[in-house]
């Protein structure tokens, strides 16, 4: 075990709020609501970039500085225990499920699961060969938008329900080789929509979860919910697996660089239980995560024109209407822009990356015991106006290479462009594993909508304050108008 150098102040002494005999800093989280990231975030502007904090009786320091948290990747076993290693209630209702994927393991477990599944997902020639399946899905996206916004008397389109199916039915594109279609919901499979709503409500019933401990000596309504809905995610995708067996067996190709998810592991020998226990693990790490993302940067070009007229202005001189693909990524500089300008500006959840160390680690001067749930909080340093010049403001421009060069010595204005600050994806052995396949996803369909549509904020004088139930959201989430724009000769 590392010994604890000799400087470093003691883990009592780290800055935090007031912590109360059993509840701990639980008050200030009260009655807020979904309004938790504006607990953090006066933490951060009251003690600075590590604070120590305390709920029901766990001790947690949040660290907001990416150069310390660094050091927690580096300190890092080969097992890290990850966001989901504290979620008790998924370890009780994945005791008597069939199967429990590598999200729901630890240990060497979790590492043997994780190395088979990301075979299938996370390399780059694996996430680019899913990119045509995204791109037709990412089109039938489209036409049924333009549908949505011709009914509607101004263009409006309602987009918080359709963000969902829209993620889910990217996913399902890379995963079964088809989008199931939710996005038109009278003409999809229930079960289908079933399926998705079962799989963002047990994760929503998870977070909520987290803050009644209780609930698991009591099960409460919540705690029967999420577990009926994690059998409803099991009880479809079984079904979906079973027609991904028969496919193969009615002579469907598959190899290493071709054929979805779902039918490249039942090729590859893996147990069609076990295809369907990572299917379902996948899917509800992707559906609320993606969508959004999804839903910040439509509201961030809607609510930007300028920003949004320059981003069209790229696509069409490149891309001139065609689909996108990793090769023409790298002359989409304002584009690459855009999407860390909205991850900047809007942060989806900044308390998905924790970790627990095997041993002591000394942060921001402090030494923290092994074993300490130390999480990081990549959102709030970059709201901060010492860091980043104008915060509040939309500007994608200050992405761009030649405005990150010009701070590359500076630094305090360099970290913004810490690798740590860079994605939404996390980072280390537990990092998200479908961080390429949403890249394509996210990439495919801003390239599509903004190719084929002006969006704009209609009416024009519209507010809204920012929850966080779980990922963020503009709330109430606006009406976007999208407006069908002049066809761009094809150069597809
Ligand atoms: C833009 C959308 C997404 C965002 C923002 C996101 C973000 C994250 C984050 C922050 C983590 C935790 C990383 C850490 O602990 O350091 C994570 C883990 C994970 N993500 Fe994603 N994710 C997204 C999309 C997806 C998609 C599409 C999939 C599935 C194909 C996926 C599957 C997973 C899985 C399975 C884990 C857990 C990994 C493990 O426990 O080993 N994610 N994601």
């Amino acid at each position: 075990m590392r010994s604890i150098a000799r400087l470093d102040r003691g883990f009592h002494e780290i800055p935090g709020p007031k912590q109360w005999p059993l509840v701990g800093s639980l008050p200030d989280f009260m009655g807020q609501g979904p309004g938790i990231h504006r607990v953090h975030k006066a933490y951060y502007l009251k003690y600075g970039p590590i604070v120590r904090i305390n709920l029901l009786g766990n001790q947690e320091v949040i660290v907001y500085d990416p150069n310390e948290y660094l050091k927690v990747f580096r300190q890092e076993s080969n097992f890290p225990t990850g966001f989901v290693g504290d979620l008790w209630m998924v370890h009780e209702i994945f005791k008597t499920r069939p199967y429990k994927s590598f999200v729901q393991s630890q240990g060497i477990e979790w590492q043997q699961k994780r190395r088979e599944v990301q075979k299938y997902v996370m390399s780059p020639a694996v996430a680019a060969s899913y990119l045509d399946a995204i791109n037709d899905t990412a089109k039938k996206v489209s036409s049924r938008i333009d549908v949505l916004a011709l009914s509607s008397k101004s263009n409006q389109v309602e987009l918080k329900q359709l963000t969902k199916y829209i993620s889910f039915d990217l996913f399902c594109s890379a995963a079964l080789g088809k989008s199931l279609n939710t996005i038109d919901p009278a003409n999809a499979d229930p079960r289908d929509l079933q399926m998705v709503e079962d799989s963002s409500g047990s994760l929503n019933r998870t977070v909520k979860l987290m803050e009644k401990p209780y609930a698991k000596y009591i099960p409460t309504r919540e705690y029967k919910e999420c577990e009926s809905m994690y059998q409803g995610v099991d009880r479809r995708g079984h079904e979906l697996v079973q027609q991904a067996v028969q496919d193969l067996e009615n002579g469907l190709a598959v190899s290493d660089e071709t054929g979805p998810i779902v039918h490249r592991m039942l090729a590859g020998g893996v147990d069609p239980v076990a295809v369907n226990g990572e299917l379902a693990a996948l899917l509800g790490a992707s559906v609320d995560t993606t969508q959004h993302v999804i839903l910040w940067l439509l509201l961030n070009l809607a609510t930007h024109p300028a920003a949004q007229q320059k981003l069209s202005s790229e696509l069409d001189s490149v891309l001139g209407g065609a689909d996108y693909t990793k090769e023409v990524q790298a002359k989409l500089p304002y584009m690459k822009a855009v999407i860390r300008e909205s991850h900047r500006r809007n942060h989806t959840n900044p308390l998905l990356t924790m970790r627990r160390l095997d041993s002591d680690i000394s942060l921001c001067g402090y030494n923290i015991p092994a074993g300490t749930r130390i999480t990081f909080n990549g959102a709030d340093i970059q709201q901060d106006p010492k860091v980043v010049e104008n915060a509040e403001r939309f500007f994608p421009d200050r992405f761009l290479p030649e405005q990150v060069a010009l701070r590359q010595h500076d630094k305090t204005l360099s970290t913004l462009d810490h690798k740590l600050l860079a994605t939404p994806f996390g980072f280390g052995a537990r990092m998200c594993v479908g961080a390429r396949l949403a890249e394509s996803e996210v990439w495919a369909l801003i390239c599509r909508l903004l190719q084929d549509f002006e969006l704009r904020l209609d009416p024009p004088n519209q507010t809204w304050d920012i929850a966080m139930p779980f990922m963020t959201i503009a709330d109430p989430y606006p009406s976007i108008s999208f407006i069908r724009r002049a066809q761009t000769p094809s150069k597809a």
